[in-house]
């Protein structure tokens, strides 16, 4: 916990929920409750996370960062852009309704180039990060959508701890469960984390595949036809 003094203890990341790879909507379901364009046809094989799970987590999360914080001073929610912006919206809505104060800034790191899905890992823009923010003596929780290898964070958090921060924490939506590469292993443990996830490429809710898919609802898995198509560059114009 962090005191009202400031002080972070370094307790073990809080309890994350398990999405199984077996979660399988009935065909009734995936008719009536889950919806997407029809251009986006044939890109899933599966809902992972229905909305109304992500809402009812992100509340929990909220009420873990609102006992968490003090509540003296404004948190610093820092955005990682682009997919954490829906996940952004709801926690911060959510710690409105706790009467926690806080403040946001914004920021964008990439490690995926074009229709790939691989982190790149050498791709992270980290120059212009936070360039003009005075986070001195601040407490700052980085929202993240999904840590996967966990390269870009492990890159990006040293530059945001050069600040003299009060304290730097991560919340994220996803953490994937990756079957080589245990979580210790990535150098960096969220402390808030909504859900493990299997090691497969999912999109929706803020997620993207080269770009596309973010204004889903539902967080889905892709399907091999679905990576096939490309992202955007499957709406190529010459
Ligand atoms: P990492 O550096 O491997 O931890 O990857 C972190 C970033 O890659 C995340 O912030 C996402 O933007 C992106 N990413 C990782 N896995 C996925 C995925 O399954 N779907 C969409 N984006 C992903
Ligand atoms: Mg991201």
């Amino acid at each position: 916990m962090v005191k009202e003094n400031g002080a972070a203890s370094t307790t073990a990341s809080i309890h994350i929920l398990d999405v199984p790879s077996s979660h399988t909507p009935s065909p009734s379901e995936l008719s009536s409750e889950y919806t997407h364009p029809s251009i986006y046809k044939g890109h899933f094989s599966k809902v992972l996370i229905p909305h109304s799970q992500i809402q009812s987590r992100t509340k929990d999360l909220a009420s873990l960062i609102h006992s968490h914080y003090p509540t003296s001073e404004p948190l610093v929610l820092l955005c990682i852009l682009k997919g954490s912006g829906p996940f952004f919206h709801s926690l911060a809505s959510a710690l409105t309704i706790l009467k926690h104060p806080y403040v946001t800034e914004f920021t964008r790191i990439s490690s995926y180039v074009g229709a790939s899905t691989q982190s790149s890992g050498e791709d992270i823009t980290v120059a212009k990060v936070l360039e003009g923010r005075d986070l001195r003596g601040r407490h700052v929780l980085v929202v993240e959508d999904i840590v996967d290898t966990g390269n870009t964070l492990s890159k990006f958090l040293p530059i945001v701890k050069e600040n003299g921060l009060a304290s730097c924490e991560v919340c994220t939506l996803l953490t994937k469960r990756l079957e080589s590469n245990g979580a210790e292993s990535r150098g960096v443990v969220p402390k808030f984390s909504g859900f493990s996830v299997p090691d497969e490429f999912v999109v929706g809710y803020g997620l993207d595949y080269n770009e596309m898919y973010r204004d889903l609802e539902d967080i889905w898995i892709m399907s091999k036809k679905g990576i096939e198509f490309g992202g955007m560059d499957g709406f190529k114009k010459d």
